[in-house]
């Protein structure tokens, strides 16, 4: 591209935003563009929604798929991760699981990355929320067409017996 080529262009984005500033001017009731935010005017600051709840139901959830990371069924509010100490260990660790009935974290999260067990978490094992995520009851902001692999591979029969 040469110089004056970029120069035009630079012009053109300058002249089109300062035009959106004074149409903004003119037509300060102008409807937001219904994206995820539905409702309220291009130029209105509408309050932020409500923090949703934590959901604390426990008990296990099924995994999306074998490999994912389960979700964290309880609440986790407060609990500190850091260099020094880590809340989740405090239960999660081997030697916790028979006093705080929490499921021991699995082999994996004791092997480094050539798969060498480990006496205790691997370094790469350490930050939990990294992987693991707690849930709210916020409702989803965008739909969702997620079926499960035992699903697809159900219908997949199906269709083949027919
Ligand atoms: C006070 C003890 C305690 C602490 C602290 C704790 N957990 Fe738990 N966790 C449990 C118990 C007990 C369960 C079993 C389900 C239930 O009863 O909630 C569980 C379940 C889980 C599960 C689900 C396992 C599965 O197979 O579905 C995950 C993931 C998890 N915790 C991650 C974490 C993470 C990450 C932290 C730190 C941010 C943490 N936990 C802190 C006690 C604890
Ligand atoms: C790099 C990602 C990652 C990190 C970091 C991580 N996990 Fe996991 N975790 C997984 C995956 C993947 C699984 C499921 C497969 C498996 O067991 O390895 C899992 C499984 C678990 C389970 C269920 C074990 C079982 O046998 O059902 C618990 C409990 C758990 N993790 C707790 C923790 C805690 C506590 C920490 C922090 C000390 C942690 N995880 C850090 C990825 C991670």
């Amino acid at each position: 591209m040469t110089g004056k080529q970029v120069f035009t262009i630079a012009v053109a984005v300058i002249v089109f935003v300062c035009g959106l500033a004074t149409v903004a001017e003119q037509f300060p009731d102008a409807p937001a563009p219904d994206g995820i935010r539905k409702g309220g005017t291009l130029f209105e600051e509408s309050p932020a929604p409500q923090l949703a709840d934590p959901v604390n139901t426990d008990g296990k959830r099924v995994r999306a798929y074998p490999e994912q990371p389960p979700t964290i069924p309880h609440t986790i509010r407060d609990y500190q991760i850091n260099k020094n100490t880590n809340r989740c260990l405090e239960c999660h660790n081997r030697i916790q699981t028979a006093v705080s009935g929490a499921p021991m974290i699995s082999v994996t999260h004791f092997m480094d990355r050539d798969f060498q067990v480990l006496a205790d978490v691997a370094p790469r094992r350490y930050f939990c929320l990294q992987c693991h995520v707690p849930q709210t009851n916020a409702k989803s902001s965008v739909g969702n067409t997620f079926k499960d692999v035992d699903i697809l591979l159900r219908n997949q029969k199906q269709k083949s017996s027919q």
